[in-house]
Order: structure tokens, then sequence, then C-alpha cells
């Protein structure tokens, strides 16, 4: 077979392996099928990185396979022939084609020029927020995330919560990002990019989802021990069952009813208020136990807590989230752990995932690895069973188990 048409052959065949795997790669582009996919935007955010990403990809896609086609044919085409001596059959030796010269100057220039413009316009389209958003605290805590709603803006949170958030559907949100230790990231691949959590910093991000969702998340700072599994979620919920979240987390925990979960109260003034908040209790807390509205957010710091942090999840009403441990174990089974509701015992049949509770409380180490010898983490309480059990019929009363009557 002649050079030429050779070359032309494995080229075409280059070709045609190329394109095979850009397919493989791309056509999984917008399919949710993997819960990290950054691919498959649920939000404005999300939406406007991947209105950038693809266009940019198929310009960067186009320039690659020319260049690598032409490659391989004139490496084929024009391969020293078997037998040839070095320094026979040099090439015609050309400098200085003025029109060449500017033509590879000038493209390239102009595409990136193009492709700078396309970026800042997103960057700053990222930022946009409208007039009144709903402003959520996130603070990145070793190796869970915190999330304080004030929602009447007099600079102290009503709500403080963990590892899950709610937002609205359709609405603005500002999160401010802090950290309480080292840095760490949040990221919520569905709804935006992710920005560090630096100590000693407040970094804003913004979400506007019209899909109602749990959408899954992962720190991307490493930031320890627990890195590899520090997750989250925010739920976006449609505009009248996130005023029922609020509504429903504003809500004081009620005095339990049962004497397991009376004797799980006195254990978790005992043990664990000493780093976890429920609204109202704390170390000195005497019987009847009386509740508050409002969290402290200076818990730690107040009761003295012996974490590094200061810091462990508030756990007022603990059952309105649907996952804990750092989104490790749901907290309720089946579908009630997954339905993009206000309130998961709500939902028809839901039941809490009293095994899930029972095993972190017997050894937090075995779910999450943590340094709690350091006072970084939960530690083994090395509890009895009969206390696991008491501590667990009071931790399912925390928070609505029905639908509260407006
Ligand atoms: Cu937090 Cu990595």
């Amino acid at each position: 077979m002649p050079r030429k048409q050779k070359a032309t052959v494995v080229a075409l065949v280059g070709a045609v392996v190329l394109l095979a795997g850009l397919w493989l790669i791309i056509r999984n582009i917008g399919t949710p099928t993997k819960p990290l996919n950054t691919l498959a935007p649920f939000g404005q955010q999300s939406q406007d990185i991947q209105n950038l990403t693809i266009p940019v990809f198929a310009v960067a896609g186009v320039i690659f396979m020319l260049v690598l086609v032409a490659m391989i044919w004139m490496v084929v085409r024009f391969r020293s022939p078997d037998g040839a001596v070095e320094g026979d059959d040099e090439p015609t030796q050309t400098h200085g084609n003025t029109p060449l010269e500017i033509g590879w100057t000038v493209v390239p220039a102009v595409l990136l020029a193009v492709l700078a413009i396309l970026n800042v316009q997103t960057l700053l389209k990222l930022d946009d927020v409208g007039a009144d958003p709903l402003e959520v605290t996130v603070v990145g805590q070793q190796w869970w995330w915190e999330y304080r709603y004030d929602l009447d803006g007099d600079q102290t949170p009503e709500i403080i919560t963990a590892t899950q958030m709610a937002m609205p559907a359709g609405r603005d949100v500002t999160v401010k990002i802090q950290s309480n230790d080292v840095i760490h990231s949040f990221w919520i691949p569905a709804l935006n990019g992710k920005k560090d959590a630096v100590p000693g910093r407040t970094h804003e991000l913004a979400f506007n989802s019209d899909t109602p969702g749990i959408y899954e998340g992962q720190c991307t700072e490493f930031c320890g021990l627990s890195h590899g599994v520090m997750r989250m979620q925010i739920k976006v919920l449609p505009p009248e069952e996130f005023d029922l979240w609020t509504a429903s987390m504003l809500k004081p925990p009620e005095q339990p009813s049962s004497a397991a979960a009376a004797r799980g109260e006195a254990l978790f003034v005992g043990q664990c208020a000493r780093c976890h908040e429920v609204n109202g209790l704390d170390p000195n807390s005497t019987e009847p136990y009386a509740y508050a509205a409002k969290p402290s957010p200076n818990y730690g710091a107040e009761v003295d807590s012996s974490l590094s942090s200061k810091n462990a999840p508030n756990l007022t009403n603990f059952m309105m989230r649907q996952t804990f441990a750092g989104n490790l174990l749901a907290l309720w089974e089946g579908d009630a752990s997954t339905a993009v509701v206000a309130v998961p015992g709500d939902v028809p049949g839901a039941t809490p995932d009293k095994v899930n509770i029972k095993r972190w409380l017997r050894n937090p180490l075995d779910v999450k690895p943590m340094y709690a010898e350091n006072n970084q983490g939960m530690p083994n309480l090395n509890l009895s069973e009969d206390q696991i059990d008491d501590l667990t019929e009071y931790l399912v009363t925390l928070g609505p188990t029905t639908r509260p009557s407006a």
C-alpha cells in the first residue's frame, strides 16, 4: 500500500477510536446515575457551570481531534523508509513564513479570548443573588457540617442543625461557609461548585434550585482522619414544605412520655449534654427538665466541653433529619430516609432506625474513624445495653414524628 494511502487509513482508524473514547466519556452527561456527578445539574449555578463546560469541552475536543489525527497521519506518511541513512532525505528547511506565523498566533489568541470572556461571565453570574436570599451559616467541623439559620436577622441563630441542610426551592440561598478547626471544602455538585471552609474567614456560595430533592455532598479538602467520609446533604423542599420545616425546627421538644425515654433524658443530661446541645438542657439541668425555644450559639464554650472544637451537633430536633453521623447512617427505615419531605416522621409507615442509632451509641468509632483521645470526635462512652436502649428511646422523641397541625 502506498505511504499516503496507508497514512490516511491509520489516521481514520485512530479518529474512530478517539471518537468512540470521547463518546464513552460524554454519554453520561446529564444522567443522574451517581450521587456526586458534576455533569447532572439540578440548580441554577450548576446549570450555568454546565453551560460553560460543554462548549469549552466541545471546542477543546475538536482541536484535540484535529491535532491528534493530523499527527498520526504525518507520523505514518513521513516515517523514514527502511534502510534510510541518517541525514539523507532531509526535508526542505523553511523559515519566516509570515502568513503562517500570524495565523498560528492569532487563531489561538482569539480562541482563548473568547473562552476567557465566557469564563468571567459565568464566574460573575455564579455570585448573583437576589435582594432577599435565605442566609445559612455553614460550619465545617472534624468531621461533620453544622448549619445555622438566623431567620429574623438578629445575628443569633434560631435553628442549629447538622449534616442535612434544608432550603426552599425557587429561592436564592447564600451559605456563609466557615470552619471551626482546619480547612474543609463544601461541595454539593448537583447545585454548585465547591468553596473552601477556612478558619477565621467567611466564604459565600450561592444556591438556587427549582427541583425538590436530596442532593449529596462530600468535603473535598483533606481535613484529617475522616475526611473521606465527611459527607453532607442539601434537601431542597417545595416552599410550603420548607415553611413547615422551619416551623417544626423552631418547636422545642416535649417531655418524653415513656419511662424508658425519661431515663434516657436523664442519661443525656448526665453524659451527652457535656458536648451536645438540646435547647435548654445542659449538664447542670435538674428535673423536671425545661426545654428552651432557642439554641445557645456558644454552647460548647459555655459548658466547657472537652472537645477541641468546643462543638458537637445540636440534637434539638434530631428526628427532623434523615441521616446522622456525618451522613453515614440513615435515621429512618425505608422510604422515610429518602423522602423529599419536611417531616420524615410524617411519611406513611415511618419508623426510626433504632438499629443504626444503637450502633452509633454502642461504639461511634466503629462507624466513623475519629480521634477521640485527642478530643476530636465522639468517644466510645462504654454505655450498657440498657443505657443504649433508654437513650435511643429518648433520642427518637426529639423532633415531631407526625406532621404538626398548623
Ligand atoms: Cu472536612 Cu475534608
